[in-house]
């Protein structure tokens, strides 16, 4: 009888460390699969220099796939709400895709012009005409000094991300 107790303590003691074994290397499995791979972590925050930018001329970057326009704005240009502005510079930054139905809208005299079906925003990103029913989307950005990091919502986006929701 004893020895069949142990026996028995014996079978159920290596199933019990069968099944730990199996549920640890499937736990880290799972990790494996959920966890971004590196090159989605390493596209995650993109740094753009606006010591680099001229004044009325947006540059495009790319940030986790989208468009970015950044365009630092010239003097002539409309005071917007959305305007971030760094010491006497004021930029527009904004996700460049056509709020209609996501086409890359093009810089032509001043204006982002969509190709797609005629819509028009200004040097802010605000929709001026054709079917865009708001204006060009704010991607979450941060600013340190003269840099914009996309990727963080920092102090200054969250400001402009409110006074454009008024
Ligand atoms: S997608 Fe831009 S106006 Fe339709």
């Amino acid at each position: 009888m004893s020895n069949n107790t142990n026996r028995r303590d014996f079978i159920g003691y290596s199933f019990a460390a069968v099944a730990a074994v199996g549920g640890a290397a499937s736990l880290y499995g799972m990790k494996q699969v959920w966890d971004p791979l590196p090159s989605v972590l390493a596209g995650g925050f993109t740094e753009i220099d606006l010591n680099s930018l001229k004044a009325g001329e947006p540059s495009t970057f790319t940030w986790r796939g989208k468009p970015i326009f950044v365009l630092k704005k010239t003097a002539d240009m409309e005071n917007s709400k959305r305007d971030l502005v760094i010491g006497s510079d004021r930029y527009t930054v904004a996700i460049g895709l056509c709020t209609h139905l996501g086409c890359i809208p093009a810089w032509k005299k001043d204006q982002w012009k969509c190709a797609c079906h005629g819509g028009e925003f200004n040097a802010s990103g605000e929709q001026v005409f054709g079917p865009p029913p708001r204006p060009l989307d704010l991607p979450p950005f941060e600013v340190k000094g003269n840099t914009i990091v996309l990727g963080n919502e920092g102090p200054e986006c969250k400001q402009i991300a409110e006074a454009m929701k008024a």
